[in-house]
């Protein structure tokens, strides 16, 4: 097709402004989906991402828009995920386009995700097109948040588009806008082929699908191709675009998006950001901008069920298939038996792998607390990568330990400035800036550890603020700390599954919550189980569960046959959920109260 006809762009917005309504309102206008083939959000289509309300995979479709010079577009519509976890994804399908729309809800404002889509935007060189929208909204200020999208652009506000996704209104200027400013795809048609690979799933008939944007020349079916970096080979069995549906065609050429199937079984085999070639006079030098992520949270997965550990591996396996961001491997803990340390891009990625292993698996899981990736110097110069606090060397081997920061953004009517800045202070964090967006809202940036973000940053932040402040942040490297490990002892046995890693000035703290929170989960038992919280050999709290007294036993145990067999099988059931630490029975249940402390 004619190269200087299409026209590649996303829509960028923070959550719950309107991105899904806007997308599926241009497929309507455009007669892509017809009104009975028009579900809600068309473009969101796995499951899970439709009740959590967001984004999770990246998708791309092929729109004809004619325009009112008459001229018959074609218009690729990316779809990103809008979420900090995935800002890899975004920046790639980012790199696929020319063009992005920012959607910014008129009765909200300009907020955090606004803010980092932005950026990325600005970083992939893309002409932005911002849209003031839910216009139709009575609490709607335009003019107001015309303020900040003007500061943030540098635009005149009155120029900026008002609309609404959800009545239609305005919508097609804003699609008159974006075939004349954004610009047509600039890449060589007869140079090598070069396509960069913006999104790529596993399909279960049909193997991996990979989501690619033309850059240079042509790929067609049957090409013998090769992924650069990954240096895989394989040929395409098919080529086609999306209109929503998977459209086969014969080739796809510079500038166009869609995707390619090669039967390939491994997500990894074509990873999110590669460059695919031809493996016969391809391109010799990859597009930028590839970059392998790394898991940035951990925790360990262990099935309630002992049984169920085959089952886990195999539903592992299976997500891994579709999911090259996963990491995971077989750990095996005292307290909790046969399970998994599991490596994820943030906790969003966390709880949806966790959720889908739970609802799609049908696997009881428990998980221990979330902890991030340390650095570890020891004594004699070793460096050591910790994943997981039980792994944390004895502390007098101990030089130096390191942990990931990110630059936090926080955006928030300017009444709430200081409840924030007690938080981020009680977090560890480190003031970095203060902007007004407009007269009433602000922009306070802190440097925060990423292990604070992970326990429970987000729910304070959101509780201090009555739900008004929005947060993105970006990892900017490690730094030093005065980590140490805290340890939980029942009987004078470390219970591995609740060692943690924490700031030597809140483990006392920290120490004395756990110890209290297990004492009231442990029943009484035979003999007194002292429960200490300690730093190496240093005890930091202490609590006792007390023994039994022999007459409550003997109440117990006395009464009529039926009622003592009652008793047996509801014990016997109760010991499949007791767990053995050194010679404790500690029910599950005590467990899960602890880990789910947060
Ligand atoms: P994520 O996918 O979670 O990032 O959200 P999104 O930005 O795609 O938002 P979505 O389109 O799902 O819209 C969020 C909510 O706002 C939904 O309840 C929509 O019905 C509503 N909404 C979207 N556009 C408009 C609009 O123009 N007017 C009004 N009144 N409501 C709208």
């Amino acid at each position: 097709s004619d190269q200087s006809l299409i026209r590649n762009f996303s829509i960028i917005a923070h959550i719950d402004h309107g991105k899904s309504t806007l997308a599926d309102r241009i497929l309507e206008m455009t007669h892509t989906v017809d009104a009975r083939g028009m579900r809600d959000q068309v473009l969101d289509s796995m499951e899970l991402e439709r009740e959590r309300g967001i984004t999770i995979k990246a998708q791309a479709v092929r729109v004809a828009y004619t325009a009112k010079d008459g001229i018959t577009y074609q218009l690729h519509l990316i779809d990103t995920p809008g979420h900090v976890d995935f800002t890899y994804e975004v920046s790639r399908s980012l790199a696929a386009c020319e063009g992005a729309l920012l959607v910014v809800d008129a009765s909200q404002g300009v907020e955090a995700q606004t803010l980092a889509n932005t950026y990325l935007a600005v970083e992939a060189g893309l002409e932005i097109i911002p849209c003031l929208n839910k216009l139709d909204l009575p609490g709607a200020e335009p003019e107001r948040v015309a303020g900040e999208v003007a500061d943030l652009l540098g635009e005149d506000p009155d120029a900026i588009k008002r609309i609404s996704g959800k009545t239609g209104m305005g919508v097609e200027e804003v699609l008159e806008e974006l075939v004349l400013r954004v610009p047509p795809p600039s890449g060589d048609p007869d140079g090598a082929p070069r396509a960069v690979i913006f999104d790529s799933e596993f399909d279960q008939y049909r193997g991996v699908v990979a989501y690619i944007r033309m850059v240079d020349g042509t790929l067609k079916k049957g090409d013998a191709i090769r992924a650069m970096a990954a240096q895989t080979e394989a040929d395409i069995d098919e080529i086609g675009f999306f209109t929503p549906k998977m459209t086969a065609t014969d080739k796809l050429t510079a500038g166009e998006v869609g995707y390619v199937i090669t039967g390939l079984k491994d997500v990894t085999l074509l990873r999110v950001g590669d460059t695919l070639t031809t493996k016969h006079h391809g391109a010799t030098e990859a597009l930028p901008g590839y970059k392998e992520v790394q898991p940035m949270v951990f925790c360990g997965l262990f099935p309630i069920d002992g049984d169920d550990y085959p089952d886990l591996r195999d539903a592992l396996e299976k997500l891994t298939l579709n999911d090259a961001a996963l990491d995971w491997q077989p750990e095996t803990s005292d307290a909790l038996g046969f399970g998994f340390r599991v490596g994820f891009l943030g906790l969003l990625h966390m709880d949806i792998v966790r959720e889908r292993l739970e609802r799609e698996y049908n696997l009881e899981l428990i998980g221990t607390m979330p902890s991030v990736g340390f650095e570890v110097t020891l004594t004699n110069g070793e460096e050591l990568e910790v994943h997981n606090p039980s792994d944390f060397p004895d502390p007098q081997r101990v030089a130096e330990v390191r942990e990931p920061f990110v630059r936090a953004q926080m955006l928030m009517p300017k009444e709430y400035v200081g409840t924030v800045m007690e938080l981020c202070q009680e977090k560890r964090g480190e003031h970095a800036g203060m902007h007004y967006l407009s007269a009433d809202r602000v922009n306070l940036e802190y440097d925060l550890p990423l292990s604070e973000i992970v326990m429970d940053f987000f729910d304070q932040l959101k509780s201090r603020t009555r739900g008004y402040a929005s947060l993105d942040y970006e990892i900017t490297g490690m730094r030093a700390s005065n980590l140490v490990r805290l340890d939980v002892l029942l009987g004078g046995d470390a219970v591995d599954a609740l060692s943690m890693l924490v700031h030597k000035d809140k483990a006392y703290a920290f120490g004395r919550t756990l110890a209290e929170k297990l004492q009231k989960k442990i029943p009484r038992q035979q003999y007194d189980v002292p429960i200490q919280a300690a730093i190496g050999s240093n005890v930091v709290a202490r609590e006792t569960v007390k023994a039994f007294r022999k007459d409550v036993t003997a109440k117990c145990y006395g009464g009529d046959i039926s009622r003592k067999r009652k008793l047996l099988e509801r014990q016997k059931e109760g010991k499949k959920r007791m767990k053995q630490v050194g010679r404790v029975e500690v029910p599950q249940e005590a467990f899960l109260a602890v880990l789910e402390l947060g």
